[in-house]
Order: C-alpha cells, then sequence, then structure tokens
C-alpha cells in the first residue's frame, strides 16, 4: 500500500475532508533530516478552529507504531513523517522482480477493442521525416494500451485514392519504365520522381490534368490495365515502406485505406440523406455545421466525387461494426484539427453516440536541421535515411566508446533508432519538435542511448555479480536518499503507464525512465553494490534488478530496444 495513501486516508478521517485533497496538500520537507514527506496543517485549521501548531502536535499521535511510518514529528504549523524507507525499498523492489515485464499491468481492458489509426502513409509519396511522430506515438500507445490488457486493432489508413493516381499512372505511362521501377534500389522514390516530373510538365502542358482526371475515372471504373498499374503503384510503395517499419519494429494489423471503403460510401451517403444530416449548396453534398461554428463538411463535390472526410465517416462506421471499438484514435497532425471535429461531429449528428470515444490524438510539428521539403519539389527527406544515417553516425560513436563490442551492428541500430524514435516521444505531444543529431545522440543527455546505457550498466554489474540471493538481503542497508529517489521513481511507473494512456501521452513514461535511470546512476555511484556483506550485495543487487527491469519496460513502452551490453 501506498504509504501517502494511507496517511491520507488518517487524516481524512480525523479532520473529515476527502483523502483526495489532502494527497495533492503533501510537500516535500526542505531537507531529508526533516523527514520524508510534510504535511501542512494551516490546510486543516478552518475546518478544525484549531492553530496549525495544535493540530500537527495532535495528529501527531493517530501516527505512533503505524507501519510504514517511523515517526511522525510536528515541527510548526507542519506534521513531517519520517517514512520507513527500506520497508518501502523491500516492497517496491519485491513487487517489480516478482511482476518483472508485467509490472504496471493491468485487465482493465479486457475484451476492449481499441482501433488505433496512425502512421497511415500515401502511397506514392515519400515515407518522409514528418511521419515519425504518427508512427512512433501510435506504436507506442498500441504497446501502452496491450499492457493495461486492451486489444489494440493498429491500422494503416493508407492514402491510396484520389485524383493524384490519375496524375500517376499518366506520368508512368509517359516517362515511366517498369524495370527502372522494379530495379531500384527505392522504387519509392522512382514514382515521387514521376509524381513530381507530373507537375512540373503541367505548367506547361495544362491539359495533363484533363487527362489525370479522366485516368482517374477509369481507375474508379476498375479498367483492368490501369487497375492493375494502380495496384502495383501501391505494392512497390508498400514494399519499400516496410524496410522503415522493419527498423523501427513497427507492425500492423490491418492496411485498410481510403480505397479500401469505395464500396462502402454509398450507403453511408444513402444513410447520410436519409437522416437529413446532409444539405446541398451550390450542387455540393455537404454537412452544414455552422451551429457549432465550423464550416460545412464536404461529403460530395459537384461532380459527385467523394473526398476524404465522406472516407473518414465511413471508416469510422466499418470500424465500429467491424471491431465494436472501446475507443477509436487518430494519431495525425494537429493541422487536421477541424477535419477531424467535422468528421466526429457528423457521426454525432447521424445518431452514433460512440462519435464520443472517436479522439483525434494530434501532435505538433517536426522541422529537421536540413531545413523544410516539400514532395512536389522533390526534396524530401526519407525517414527510412535519417534511420541509417543514425544507425551509421551510432556506430561511429561505439566503435570508439567500446570497440570489442560483440555484436556492434545490432547494437548500432538499436542504438540509433532508439536515439530517433525517443525525440518525438520525450515532449508533450503537441509541441513542435526540433531534430537536432547532436541531442538525439548524446550517451549523457536525457536521451535514448542515455536510458539505454543505463539500462545496459545495470545488466554489467549483474553479469559480473553471477547471481544473487534475495532471501538473504540485508533491506536495512537500503535507508539512504539516494536508494529512496530510485525507489520512489520505480514505484511511479504503474502510475504513469495509466495516465500515459489516459492522455495519450507516452513522453510521461520517458520522463519516468530518465528520473528512474538518473536516480540508478547516482545510487550506483553513491553505493558499493558489491560489498564484501552478503547482505548488503543483495539488496543492492536486487535494487540494480529492479532498475533493469523497470528501464527496459519503460524503453520496450515506448517502442524501444534495450540491449545488453553497450
Ligand atoms: N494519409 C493522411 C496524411 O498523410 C493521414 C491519414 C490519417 N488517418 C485518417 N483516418 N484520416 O495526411
Amino acid at each position: 500500500m501506498d504509504i501517502r495513501k494511507l496517511i491520507a486516508a488518517k487524516v481524512s478521517e480525523y479532520a473529515s475532508v476527502p483523502a483526495g485533497d489532502v494527497e495533492a496538500w503533501f510537500e516535500v520537507p526542505p531537507s531529508p533530516d526533516k523527514g520524508d514527506v510534510a504535511l501542512p496543517c494551516f490546510k486543516l485549521a478552518k475546518s478544525l478552529r484549531k492553530t496549525p501548531p495544535a493540530i500537527a502536535a495532535e495528529l501527531s499521535k493517530a501516527f505512533t507504531g503505524v507501519t510504514g511510518i517511523v515517526k511522525a514529528e510536528p515541527v510548526g504549523g507542519y506534521l513531517n513523517f519520517f517514512l520507513d524507507r527500506s520497508g518501502e525499498a523491500r516492497t517496491v523492489i519485491e513487487k517489480i522482480l516478482s511482476e518483472r515485464e508485467n509490472y504496471g499491468s493491468s485487465c482493465e481492458g479486457k475484451n476492449r477493442n481499441v482501433c488505433i489509426d496512425f502512421s497511415s502513409i500515401n502511397i506514392c509519396k515519400p515515407f518522409g521525416v514528418h511521419h515519425i511522430t504518427t508512427t512512433v506515438l501510435g506504436n507506442s500507445l498500441a504497446r501502452i494500451y496491450k499492457h493495461l490488457g486492451f486489444n489494440p486493432v493498429r491500422i494503416n489508413h493508407l492514402g491510396d485514392w484520389g485524383t493524384q493516381f490519375g496524375k500517376m499512372l499518366v506520368a508512368f505511362k509517359k516517362w515511366g519504365d517498369r524495370e527502372t521501377v522494379e530495379n531500384s534500389e527505392s522504387p519509392m522514390r522512382e514514382l515521387v520522381a514521376l509524381y513530381v516530373r507530373f507537375h512540373q510538365e503541367a505548367e506547361a502542358h495544362p491539359e495533363l490534368e484533363d487527362e489525370a482526371r479522366a485516368t482517374f475515372r477509369s481507375i474508379e471504373l476498375h479498367d483492368p490495365e490501369n487497375w492493375a498499374l494502380y495496384d502495383w503503384f501501391k505494392e512497390m510503395t508498400l514494399k519499400e515502406a516496410q524496410r522503415t517499419y522493419d527498423l523501427l519494429g513497427v507492425e500492423f494489423d490491418s492496411y485498410n485505406g481510403e480505397a479500401f471503403y469505395e464500396d462502402k460510401m454509398p450507403a453511408v451517403i444513402e444513410e447520410l440523406k436519409e437522416k437529413g444530416v446532409t444539405t446541398v449548396d451550390n450542387g455540393m453534398t455537404i454537412v452544414d455545421l455552422s451551429a457549432y461554428n465550423m464550416p460545412p463538411c464536404l461529403i460530395l463535390k459537384s461532380n459527385g466525387g467523394t473526398i476524404y472526410p465522406t472516407r473518414d465517416i465511413t471508416a469510422a462506421i466499418y470500424r465500429k461494426n467491424t471491431y465494436d471499438f472501446y475507443k477509436n484514435l487518430y494519431v495525425v497532425a494537429y493541422q487536421q484539427n477541424l477535419h477531424f471535429r467535422q468528421v466526429f461531429k457528423t457521426l454525432e449528428l447521424m445518431g452514433y453516440d460512440w462519435a464520443k470515444d472517436c479522439v483525434h490524438v494530434n501532435f505538433g510539428m517536426i522541422s529537421m536541421p536540413e531545413g523544410t521539403f516539400s514532395t512536389r519539389k522533390g526534396n524530401a527527406i526519407y525517414l527510412e535515411d535519417v534511420l541509417v544515417k543514425a544507425i551509421e553516425k551510432t556506430g561511429a560513436i561505439m566503435r570508439e566508446k567500446s570497440p570489442d563490442l560483440e555484436n556492434m551492428d545490432e547494437v548500432a541500430r538499436q542504438v540509433g533508432v532508439g536515439a530517433v524514435i525517443w525525440g518525438p516521444l520525450y515532449s508533450s505531444r503537441i509541441k513542435d519538435f526540433t531534430f537536432s543529431w547532436d541531442k538525439a545522440l548524446n550517451f549523457e543527455g536525457e536521451t535514448a542511448p542515455y536510458a539505454q546505457y543505463t539500462h545496459a550498466r545495470c545488466c554489467s554489474v549483474l553479469r559480473k555479480a553471477d547471481g544473487y540471493d534475495i532471501e538473504k538481503a540485508a533491506w536495512d542497508c537500503l535507508d539512504n536518499e539516494s536508494c529512496a529517489a530510485l525507489v520512489k521513481a520505480m514505484s511511479a511507473l504503474p502510475a504513469t503507464i495509466e495516465s500515459a494512456a489516459e492522455k495519450y501521452e507516452p513522453y510521461l513514461i520517458s520522463r519516468n525512465v530518465i528520473e528512474i535511470c538518473s536516480a540508478f546512476n547516482k545510487f550506483y555511484f553513491e553505493n558499493r553494490i558489491m560489498d564484501e556483506d552478503e547482505g548488503v550485495r543483495a539488496a543492492r543487487l536486487a535494487v540494480t534488478d529492479a532498475a533493469r527491469t523497470a528501464i527496459k519496460l519503460g524503453l520496450y513502452l515506448l517502442g524501444i530496444e534495450a540491449p545488453e551490453r553497450m
């Protein structure tokens, strides 16, 4: 039992105030010799009609002989608690070591599906570095939800429909060639180059645009030859995208993208009309959202064509019918805030009460030192290139730091990729984020390599110790500050995982991981782990083992691997 909760419960009983309020009042005493937790008693003065020093003195009596509390000392208007640190350390460490990778897990989500729409790349467009956040954030949320017992459904809602495929087909037939694409190191780049060329040529020859529109129409009508080509574009793009997903260790349960909803839209459009949700304006079918201070949501263009929101409305209904989701998340940049508000409102107007379970998990922009980029200009920065460069740079650092490392390449991959994943997951997701090579690959900063390095240090200590007997642990030796700080950071992890899920904020976990790592490093420098005394040694090794377990779990939930040697 959390000792703070126990104190709060007792105070709540004594003063008839909500225990939750009391928990929020706790302070950390100015110095460790004044105790571990302080209760400012002036908070109770009003309801008890006594002076704070009198309350502190009286209340202290309620805490004599309470397990977990060494003493409760009234000092002025404060009641200072001295906790049984070694007892607390033992409780936390034994819990972590018995639960291991299940530490902080729960069955809260049993039989509940959570749809997570993330990464959602576009066919024939670059899988650029700007996709990093949606990809790693979505992947982390899937792992976090799984840890809490939910069943995550990871959906890559491909951008595989729209007039741009008409352009691609025209460009390919005019200037492309199958073999060049297939034999290229990067088929995606070949296709993107054709797309870029289309836009260049169309400036001088606007009639190309008409040709593209007509060609897309033929895809809509499933013209066999054009459909086959379109399908092959998809195959080529996904095959290459897979390399990036493999590097990141990201998987999906479904690649049902925009095209998948083509034949499912007519029924939904019919339903929208029947329910009187849509109106016709200038030939377009729209949902008037002026009552909600939003521009109209477009459903059908004046030529009868469907668009992005139409497909998202259809997809949401399909997901509800298929997965009966508990939550339906969209991990998409904040540029699409309005789009999702419109889609969710439209679903609500259709009478779907589950519209409230749809959440736009939005995030800020990423910028690279290399500058801005645009697909049309053909200067996109590919995510794969960034990952490969990170691996190379890490390899160079590792060869210097630990020249004798056996599986150098493997570790360089784990650390290099981890460094890239970490950035967007270390701050609140809505913040814009500037990538910096120096920051990402700094082994001493608040980075993935630092956390991985600390994990490897724990592994190395345990490897050298070659086992310990926890039964012999002399827990009393853990009664010091650096150990208390480490125990506190580790004991916070389960609640952190819960709030990360609740707020869709994995950064809470990465911060907790850093807290554990710096506390462990402090503990490591201040305590002789391989003490001559067997009991002391066992206790300190148990601490190390718990830290290793907690760091590894935290990194796992972020989608980052933890090598045992670095
Ligand atoms: N493909 C879109 C883009 O790159 C993101 C799709 C997000 N998911 C969705 N269901 N709309 O902007």
